[in-house]
């Protein structure tokens, strides 16, 4: 018998963070943040000097391949160092998406992430989590809202965090990101074919956590 699987994929800023962690916390299952690794992965480029592009394909994936990452009580330790804010910004959100249309790069962080459907269960939130990863999961959910709640949303974020930024600016940088990520040749950001469609712009996170709840006893 397979390990239960939940797959949340969408935009950025679509919420599913908020809500994979819920729904997870509901079931008692594990949560992956499959975007933290590209970020993560990032991080590590820029300190190596790296930038992202295409000629640095093969030393980006060998360091991804290797990362001494863990993840200890919702924290994100890169070789011992908590990262959880530096992966925050929107300049590494950029650099994620960057890495991430490299193949070779999402292939090296293929394995960390099927490692991380433990019993007894697991609840992964991304892009390609239903498509690519886990295409076998029961549930498979891709989450949108609109670009305006989006831009809104991480807006608050950002400014309770104590961040400066405009709203236009995120909203071209999340317009930015979706095309990149819904473009790229390797595993693009679209619904799985078996996927169940969830517009939160107008919906609690309550309701959104009850609807995804409702579906998973559906599908047992
Ligand atoms: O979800 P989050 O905004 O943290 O992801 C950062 C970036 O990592 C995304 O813009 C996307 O390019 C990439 N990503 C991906 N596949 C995933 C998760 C994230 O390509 N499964």
């Amino acid at each position: 018998l397979s390990v239960p699987a939940i797959c949340i994929d969408g935009p950025t800023a679509s919420g599913k963070g908020t809500l994979a962690v819920e729904v997870a916390h509901a079931l008692g299952y594990h949560y992956l943040d499959s975007g933290a690794l590209y970020r993560v992965t990032g991080l590590a480029m820029r300190r190596a000097g790296l930038e992202p592009t295409p000629a640095n394909e093969a030393r980006i994936s060998a360091l991804a391949r290797t990362l001494p990452l863990r993840f200890d009580a919702g924290k994100a330790m890169l070789a011992g160092e908590d990262v959880t804010d530096a992966i925050r910004s929107e300049a590494a959100g950029m650099d994620a998406s960057r890495v991430s249309a490299l193949p070779s790069v999402r292939a090296a962080l293929t394995t960390l992430q099927v490692g991380f459907r433990q019993l007894p269960g697991l609840v992964a939130d991304g892009r390609d989590m239903g498509t690519v990863i886990f295409p076998d999961a029961p549930l498979k959910v891709f989450l949108t809202a609109s670009a305006a709640h989006r831009a809104e949303r991480r807006y608050k974020q950002l400014i309770s965090k104590g961040i400066s930024t405009t709203l236009d600016s995120l909203r071209s940088d999340l317009e930015a990101r979706d095309l990149r990520d819904s473009s790229r040749s390797v595993a693009p950001l679209k619904p799985a074919e078996d996927a169940r469609r969830l517009d939160n712009s107008s919906l609690s996170i309550e309701q959104s956590v009850e609807q995804v709840l409702n579906w998973w006893q559906e599908v047992q």
